[in-house]
């Protein structure tokens, strides 16, 4: 079982209605006095500061003592509060194993309550960058990060709706909250790790043309396409993924991104399936 599903598990109502507090707190603090949050869940500061205890010993917040006691939201306390809505929605029922980790998130494999495997991907940006490692032990509405993340989640949830129904090779998007996106699980091997294909220039095409039709049908520009985001299914079929960062056509530079997704795209089966690629060909195909 997982850390996530752990924590779940260990948590009650009334540990979800302080998280909560604290998120809508947390506009107004950085580090919330324990007196302030003690007033608005109209509790005494015993009673509150043994869940608190709780809530930090599972690491869903951090303690600060120093004017005054406070405490602030953790990463695990955030990714709680957007469980917690999947469940009440309906679109989750438990997490499981962890099935990737990548630059800028952590995916999970998910159960829904009808049984259906999921993906859920929190998103974490700045994680990749190393002067920030100092902030990510702070997870509080301050740290302009977390707000990012909560874009990104935004924007990846919107280029999926955009992309799969089209049919372009996506997966599928179920839900999001905060910092957080289910979609549909996909069982493959990122394309970097892939050193055999039945046949390679068929899989090129495939990828150009998913690439194509995001940018005829959608306006869509994945702008950072390589062989770490492109997974090749048992039956040798490809999916995109990791689309935060998309943007649209009419972006002014987005002719530059396109180009050089198409380079990272070209340059990797070169080097591994000896390819080659007419980039500028391949532009005007793309852009008609
Ligand atoms: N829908 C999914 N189903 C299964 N595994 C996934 C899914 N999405 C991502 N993963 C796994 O997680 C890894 C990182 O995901 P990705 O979306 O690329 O995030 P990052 O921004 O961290 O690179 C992928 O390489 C893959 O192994
Ligand atoms: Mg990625």
């Amino acid at each position: 079982m997982s850390v996530v599903a752990s924590m779940m598990r260990s948590l009650k109502d009334y540990d979800f209605k302080i998280l909560t507090t604290m998120e809508r707190l947390h506009l107004r603090y950085e580090y919330i006095p324990v007196e302030v949050l003690a007033r608005q869940l109209r509790k005494s500061i015993e009673d509150l500061m043994e869940s608190l205890d709780k809530l930090h010993k599972l690491g869903l917040v951090s303690r600060w003592k120093q004017e005054y006691l406070g405490y602030a939201l953790r990463q695990y306390g955030r990714d709680a509060l957007a469980l917690k809505y999947f469940v009440d929605h309906g679109v989750l029922d438990a997490v499981g194993i962890r099935l990737g980790v990548g630059k800028e998130a952590d995916i999970y494999d998910g159960l829904s309550p009808s049984g259906l495997r999921v993906a859920v991907k929190f998103h974490r940006v700045g994680r990749s960058s190393f002067k920030q490692t100092k902030r990510l032990r702070s997870y509080g509405e301050a740290s302009s990060w977390y707000r990012q993340s909560c874009i990104a989640a935004r924007r990846e949830f919107e280029a999926l709706e955009a992309l799969y129904p089209l049919g372009v090779k996506v997966p599928k998007p179920i839900a999001h909250n905060r910092h957080v996106v289910i979609m549909g699980v996909i069982i493959g091997d990122p394309l970097y790790v892939v050193t055999d294909l039945p046949d390679p220039s068929l899989t090129l095409r495939e990828i150009l043309e998913n690439v194509k039709k995001a940018y005829r049908e959608a306006s869509i520009v994945h702008a950072d396409l390589s062989e770490f985001n492109v997974v090749v299914t048992q039956d040798f079929d490809v999916l995109i993924i990791d689309w935060p960062q998309w943007v649209s056509a009419r972006h002014p530079r987005s002719l530059e991104y396109l180009k050089r997704d198409l380079a990272n795209i070209a340059r990797f089966f070169n080097r591994r399936f000896g390819l080659t690629v007419d980039l500028e060909e391949e532009l005007k195909n793309i852009r008609g």
